[in-house]
């Protein structure tokens, strides 16, 4: 499929250590059968939205048949399409459109648990204890005389225990099975030689179909204790279901799946994990090609934070030659505008809370300096959907209408994520502000929406969509932001960001409440009004200088 790539279509294979990538989540992107889900149709309708704020690439959460207990990460059937989304067809039209206008797909792969309804898991079912169907997941017999007992107390990312027990054929207890997220979500057993080759088949296909690379979800999770010990119980300090050494052999055979491609295809792994060594592990020249930089987006809105986690991210990955990312947010977290307009601005999962105050205005503007800073730092940047419009938090969803089961195992006190997932606005004044025609959003949208729309900001130059356009248009024409090298300025107090990239551009987030005055140089680009050469609180400036600056700190 290769051969069919567009000439306009950069050949660069190096493409995604200075990408920029735009997560869509699909069923509330655009809705393009007004059925008030969005699909394929509405995602390829607005293409030329998409290359015209200047992305490189998309990645789409999952987008495959799933009875959606987790938001679509509950799959069915790897190969193919959910019908509110679309066809298969319709998928590699929008993958070839897409490489029309010159950018890549990448698509979410689940290996760690499939869809409890997935023919694998529901033949395990049925065969009984002890069978070879059973062995391609995690079925164990409960402790105790009966059974009852869990067979560990390994806690869920959701909350809650991990174990289920099944009902025999007889109506009576039986096994329980593992799932590290809800029971609708059984975790594959990485142990198993039909396992491993049925993903390596699922890459292979969808790189058969164009596609450019592929987000690899729960990726520390795989592989597990088989003698299933405690955590903290292991002599050589491993964890029982997180980060276990067998996963590098994994990822070192899709790496040679993605390398055995004329482009090759790009793996980019959800790796949670405080250890930055051992995240930087995964990023080894014959594994992963990049991974999502969470330490950066939970830090909270502090400079000595932001520049610690900086300065960590760029050690960790310099010794395995990997490229950082920056991401601010996902499908998963608090909208930045929120998040940074409360007093606890960092992200913890556990720290969702009903009702947390928040002060959007501030939220905002410290999120537009954010947005400047994260385009200026070296390496491959995230975009989630919506954050270019600067949508905040929906927090008042009704509470019937809330789906994310994140909510529901935490007996209701965790809002969920449904919040940064209501469908996009894109004009007029009301719901569904023209995601759908008629049709009511699967999520309700909030009623004051009418400003955020895309056409409202669109004619808006000083709206976030115009900010998030001229930065991704001065980052793609800026060598410095693209390649050059990255050092701290000094003479700056603790509570200013700047740096410099490259000889000639330097970026400044002033988080202190004394103006900054600016260094010499043309400004490209403010999140904010500067006043006489003045850089204002919670503001971000890049500057193009006429040489190095003096006073930075080369840190290679
Ligand atoms: C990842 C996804 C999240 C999902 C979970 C289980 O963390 O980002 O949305 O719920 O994995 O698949």
């Amino acid at each position: 499929m290769d051969e069919a790539v567009p000439v306009r279509f950069t050949q660069d294979a190096e493409w995604w250590r200075s990408a920029v990538i735009y997560q869509v989540y699909v069923r509330s992107f655009a809705d393009g059968d007004d059925d008030g889900i969005g699909d394929l149709r509405g995602v390829r309708e607005r293409l030329p939205y998409l290359a015209e704020l200047g992305v490189d690439a998309l990645w789409f959460n999952p987008w495959y048949p799933s009875p959606f207990a987790d938001g679509g990460y509950d799959i069915v059937d790897y190969r193919s399409i959910h019908p509110w989304f679309g066809s298969l067809e319709d998928a590699e039209a929008l993958i070839a459109e897409a490489r029309e206008l010159s950018i890549r797909t990448i698509i979410d792969v689940v290996p760690n648990h499939i869809s409890d309804q997935h023919p694998w898991f529901q033949e395990a079912l049925a065969a009984g204890p002890g069978a070879p169907a059973r062995e391609r997941f995690w079925f164990h017999p409960g402790k105790g005389e009966d059974g009852a007992t869990i067979p560990t107390r390994w806690v869920s990312s959701f909350q809650g225990s991990t174990w289920t027990r099944t009902t025999t054929a007889e109506g009576t207890p039986g096994e329980w099975y593992l799932h590290l997220f809800t029971p609708e979500q059984p975790d594959l057993n990485w142990n198993h030689p039909d396992v491993r080759r049925e993903h390596e088949e699922i890459l292979r296909f969808w790189f058969d179909r164009g596609v450019a690379g592929v987000r690899i979800d729960s990726a520390a999770l795989l592989v597990k204790d088989p003698e299933l010990l405690e955590v903290g119980e292991s002599a050589d300090g491993s964890h029982p279901i997180q980060d276990r050494d067998e996963l590098h052999d994994i990822y070192r055979s899709w790496r040679s799946v993605a390398d055995g491609y004329p482009e090759p295809r790009v793996l980019v792994g959800e790796i949670w994990l405080d250890d930055v060594d051992r995240f930087a592990a995964y990023l080894r020249p014959d594994e992963l090609h990049t991974a999502f930089n969470f330490d950066f987006m939970t830090r909270p809105y502090l400079a000595a934070s932001l520049r610690e986690s900086i300065d960590r991210t760029l050690r960790a990955h310099a010794p395995v030659s990997a490229p950082s990312t920056w991401v601010l947010s996902n499908h998963d977290v608090t909208r930045p505008v929120t998040r940074y307009g409360r007093e606890k601005s960092g992200f913890a999962f556990l720290d969702k809370r009903f009702g947390t105050p928040t002060d959007l205005a501030l939220g905002t503007r410290r999120a537009r300096a954010m947005s400047l800073v994260v385009a200026a730092l070296p390496g491959c940047l995230y975009i989630y959907q919506g954050d270019e419009l600067g949508l905040p938090e929906v927090e008042d969803l009704p509470l019937e209408r809330i789906e994310d089961p994140m909510h529901y195992r935490s007996g209701g006190v965790d809002p969920g994520r449904d919040g940064c997932r209501v469908p996009l606005p894109w004009s007029g004044g009301l719901p569904p502000y023209g995601f759908s025609e008629l049709a009511e959003p699967w999520l309700p949208q909030p009623d004051d929406w009418g400003s955020r729309t895309v056409a409202a900001q669109a004619s808006d130059p000083h709206s976030m969509l115009a900010l998030y356009r001229r930065t991704l248009a001065a980052r793609r024409s800026s060598d410095a932001l693209r390649h050059g090298d990255f050092a701290w300025l000094t003479g700056f107090s603790a509570d200013v960001l700047a740096f410099r990239r490259g000889d000639d551009m330097v970026c400044i987030l002033n988080m202190g409440e004394t103006p900054v005055p600016l260094p010499a140089g043309d400004v490209v680009i403010a999140s904010g009004p500067l006043s006489d050469d003045l850089l204002p609180r919670d503001t971000a400036v890049w500057l193009q200088t006429a040489s190095a600056p003096v006073d930075a700190e080369n840190q290679g």
